[in-house]
């Protein structure tokens, strides 16, 4: 161990002492929240990260549309609900983007690329049981997606592993929200 990188005699993970951590966090400062600690791949976090801004901006335009097209009285509770999840992926998308500004990325919003660079489809529905039924598949691909990076990025990025927990539980509520959806719709659509 070098006379520098100080530290306790305690058993267990250690604990740097204060000079040092001041020591690090003052040098590299142009590179933000990036220190010394930070033990994932950056530009590998914000590539993947780009993956997962484009996947929530394709749920905000396809709910957004759906949310238009579910016309008819029998269809406001859908129109409603889908209005809410358009919103509530944007608010995804701004906390994605963040992190990836937080990392020192831009964001990628670019709209021509934006489907090749989605996990989940841009798929109009031809009626509203199409309509929920392409939403819950699009959720279902987000829980699966999110439950694995989850588990890639564990105590590497702890702040990027939280952000999207906290998204999972979200798109949780979602797919369960749109399969009520669907089995409200199938017994009054029969
Ligand atoms: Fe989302
Ligand atoms: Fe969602």
């Amino acid at each position: 161990m070098s006379t520098g990188d100080k530290r306790t005699d305690h058993p267990g993970p250690f604990l740097t002492d204060v000079e040092t951590l001041r020591r690090h966090a003052k040098a590299h400062i142009e590179q933000g929240v990036v220190t010394d600690t930070y033990e994932g791949d950056v530009s590998r976090t914000i590539e993947i990260l780009q993956a997962v801004l484009a996947t929530e901006l394709v749920c905000v335009l396809r709910y957004t549309q759906h949310s238009i097209m579910a016309t008819g009285l029998a269809s406001e509770s859908v129109r409603a609900e889908f209005a809410e999840h358009a919103r509530q992926e944007q608010e995804h998308a701004m906390a994605v983007a963040a992190r990836i500004n937080q990392l020192g990325g831009a964001p990628d919003f670019n709209p021509a690329t934006l489907t090749g660079r989605s996990a989940s489809e841009y798929q109009t529905g031809s009626d509203l049981l199409d309509m929920i039924r392409e939403n819950l598949i699009a959720e279902r691909i987000a829980v699966d997606h999110y439950r694995e990076l989850i588990r890639y990025f564990g105590d590497t990025d702890p702040v990027t592993r939280v952000m999207l927990e906290k998204i999972l539980s979200v798109e949780e509520e979602h797919a369960s929200d749109l399969q009520d959806l669907m089995a409200t719709h199938r017994s009054t659509a029969s």
